[in-house]
């Protein structure tokens, strides 16, 4: 079975709104599709009020014509339940399952993603619409994937909310003793004496109780998953051979742990939105696959080694029996003695083994299911994307392992609140740039369909810890510039502007897959997860450790004894104090580059110096360390590096750690990403500069069908070549 079921090839297409379109333009909708190549569209995400136009009444006349219409022009439906929008109605009937502010404000209908997922009589209609939709679609031959809500994100701090907190704070710490403990309840007077009395964080006079805060935040993303997986098993139950799946959005604000659930979809997608216009668009595109594999990769062995599936029947995750000693849900007692889960010597240093996709093709499935087509939003203003952009970027996806690209939207609204948002069929319609591009996508994709079937393998890895995050979002740090996402993204663009493909990996990851670990600001660790970077480093890893990082436990309480708690042994460096800079400070370093944002005075326990501070309160301290541990290394660096010292040390330590980059003659500006089987691999270069380049590799690239050596690529274009171990103009053919 091919995932989503029906297709061949990657995926090309959109969400599809026909619901905001007299029935006339249906047809004409189909026949563009047709033209632009479109195999997959998402319908009905928002169609709530339309498909249930009151309550237990359906009308779904207009979406049989539809399905109808598109499975005769032949493209395959990822079809919605479209609660992410309850209809007026609902809200006016049941204003309990509105969501509440942390202030007490309950919001009102009126725009979208107003509903408490805790709130039963929201639970109920969700079922309602999801079971209504699968009774009248389970045979249609156009269903190809279950599109479950859109962008599970609202965070609710009502009295439904209330009651599930507690449930899940019970499930998690079993008795209130151990809850003080982890909130450290005996600061400012803290502790419960009843459940009863335990709310969600709702706005308070002065700080928050970070404890309080955390855990909030890993309930509501277990509250949401738990309303995710009701819907998903009805649907299962409906059609077994149909995936399912969620958008995932990315974003600060995301109140959920896409790692954890991705065990819970049958193929991650993930929407993409850069939110800078400039080259940062392209290092957010890289990021965002990069994590996108990497949840998919994660989602996919769990449910292999049958650790998925822990949602309980009420949808409530985390209930007794599911919490391990340690408080974490779902993994504990699971890892092996040593805390290892399988070896890497599998695969060798070339990253983690991956697993089968279940469906044969290359890797663990994710889609890139929402990107723009022809703008790029930035706060307050739209931007043009550049002719060759969005081409470019649904390339940098699929060489990351994506299985298409996909868009909001095919066609501009006429009014609502994104009437100016972009479309593959612009308000100009498609006498137009934006129409023109999307049919040379669809050619391009088309002509790309065999590299479904590699795998991307990276030799590094960076640890994603959604936990971190959330609590670096905390006020009561030592810096406010202190930014998790921020620390990952430099890291991972240092590793990539060094020509690396990146993984992220969690504790349980198979760590020593990689050549290379990278630890930016991982702020909260758990003595398990400490134990396997040592393990790691011990048999022989190589480790480059942030400031910032195992600070404290998966409370985050602080680990006494010397910064950086957790990590000192494998280190062998013990921080005494941090030095937070001003945003415009910037610190000579020995070496001659600078360090900014951060500064710590790091005593040697074992580690040898490496650059040190020069000049300021810090004169002669080190700044950067190196640590022999084991077979291993691993290095401390207490400060941040700009752009390209960062990029400089993560070139050297990759190489000494024994990873080469994807495409080592690759010029700057030119992204370099491989996709392979064990026969054949395809390379693929694609030019983010304003220049012409040239890369020394020859290969049929398969957009173009000929033989190239050397490639040349003008500005802002893309090869993706088919590489062969004897590549020679004689192959040209069997393009
Ligand atoms: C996405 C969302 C879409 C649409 C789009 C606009 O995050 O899923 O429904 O709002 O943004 O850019």
């Amino acid at each position: 079975m091919r995932w989503p079921k029906g297709l061949t090839g990657l995926c090309y297409g959109g969400d599809y709104n026909p619901e905001q379109w007299p029935a006339e333009v249906w047809p004409a909708d189909v026949e563009l599709m047709r033209r632009a190549r479109v195999n997959l569209v998402t319908v009905g995400v928002f169609a709530w009020s339309r498909l249930e136009p009151q309550p237990g009444r359906y009308d779904f006349d207009w979406l049989d014509r539809v399905l109808d219409l598109l499975y005769d022009g032949g493209i395959r439906v990822a079809l919605a339940t479209p609660t992410a929008s309850p209809p007026p109605w609902f809200s006016l009937r049941h204003p309990d399952a509105l969501p509440v502010t942390a202030d007490g404000t309950r919001l009102s209908h009126g725009s979208r993603d107003t509903y408490c997922a805790s709130a039963p009589a929201y639970r109920a209609a969700a079922r309602g619409i999801a079971e209504a939709l699968a009774d009248r679609y389970r045979d249609h031959p156009s269903l190809a994937l279950w599109h479950v809500h859109n962008e599970y994100g609202t965070t609710c701090h009502c009295e439904h909310v209330a009651v599930a907190f507690r449930a899940w704070l019970r499930a998690r710490y079993g008795d209130l003793d151990r809850l003080a403990e982890a909130w450290t309840g005996s600061f400012w007077s803290q502790h419960y004496s009843d459940w009863e009395q335990i709310r969600p964080p709702r706005t308070t006079r002065y700080l928050g109780n970070p404890g309080q805060l955390l855990d909030f935040r890993r309930f509501v993303s277990d509250e949401l998953l738990g309303a995710y997986v009701e819907q998903r098993d009805l649907l299962r139950a409906a059609t077994p051979d149909v995936p399912v799946t969620t958008n995932y959005v990315l974003g600060g604000w995301v109140p959920v742990d896409h790692a954890r659930w991705a065990a819970e979809v049958d193929l991650v997608a993930i929407d993409h939105y850069p939110a800078e216009a400039g080259p940062g668009a392209e290092e957010q595109t890289a990021l965002a696959a990069d994590l996108a594999r990497s949840w998919a990769r994660r989602g996919e062995r769990l449910r292999r080694t049958g650790r998925a599936g822990q949602v309980g029947a009420t949808g409530h995750i985390g209930l007794a029996g599911q919490v391990g000693a340690t408080g974490h849900i779902g993994l504990a007692g699971r890892v092996g003695a040593t805390g290892h889960i399988g070896r890497g010597g599998q695969g060798g240093r070339g990253g983690a083994v991956e697993p089968a996709s279940v469906d044969g093709s290359g890797g663990p499935a994710w889609l890139l299911m929402e990107s723009a087509p022809n703008l790029i939003l930035t706060p307050g203003r739209m931007h043009a994307k550049e002719p060759g952009r969005m081409i470019r970027h649904s390339l940098a996806h699929v060489a990351r392992g994506s299985r298409g690209a996909m868009f909001f939207q095919w066609r501009a609204s006429r009014g609502g609140a994104e009437v100016f948002h972009s479309a593959l069929v612009p308000h100009a319609g498609p006498d137009s740039r934006a129409f023109r591009e999307a049919v040379s996508l669809g050619g391009v994709l088309d002509r790309l369909a065999e590299v479904d079937a590699g795998t991307v393998r990276a030799p590094v890895a960076i640890a994603w810890d959604v936990a971190s995050w959330w609590a670096l979002q905390s006020t009561v740090l030592p810096s406010g510039q202190l930014d998790y996402l921020a620390e990952v993204s430099a890291a991972h663009r240092a590793l990539s502007r060094a020509g690396h493909t990146v993984d992220f990996v969690a504790e349980d990851d198979d760590l020593l897959g990689y050549a290379l670990l990278v630890l930016p600001a991982l702020y909260l660790l758990p003595d398990r997860y400490a134990a396997r970077i040592h393990d790691y480093v011990a048999a022989g890893g190589h480790l480059l450790v942030s400031y910032f990082s195992g600070i404290a436990d998966e409370d985050a309480r602080v680990r006494t004894g010397g910064y950086p708690g957790a990590l000192r042994e494998v280190l062998g460096v013990r921080v005494e104090e941090f030095h937070p800079l001003d945003p415009a400070t910037r610190l000579p370093l020995s070496d001659g580059t600078t360090g900014r944002l951060w500064a710590e005075t790091v005593r040697l326990t074992g580690a040898t110096p490496s650059v040190f501070y020069a000049g300021g309160l810090l004169d002669g301290e080190p700044a950067l360390t190196r640590h022999d541990y084991g077979d291993g290394v691993a290095w401390y660096l207490s400060t941040r590096l700009d752009g390209d010292a960062y990029r400089d040390l993560l070139a050297r330590v990759a190489e000494a750690a024994g990873a080469a980059p994807t495409c080592p003659t690759a010029p700057a500006g030119v992204e370099a990403v491989r996709r392979g089987t064990a026969e054949r691999s395809w390379l693929f270069l694609l030019n983010h500069s304003a220049e012409a380049q040239t890369v020394p590799v020859c290969g049929v690239d398969l957009l173009t069908g000929d033989y190239a050596d050397p490639v040349r690529l003008p500005a802002g274009g893309c090869a993706v070549l088919r590489e062969t171990a004897d590549a020679d103009p004689g192959r040209r053919s069997d393009a």
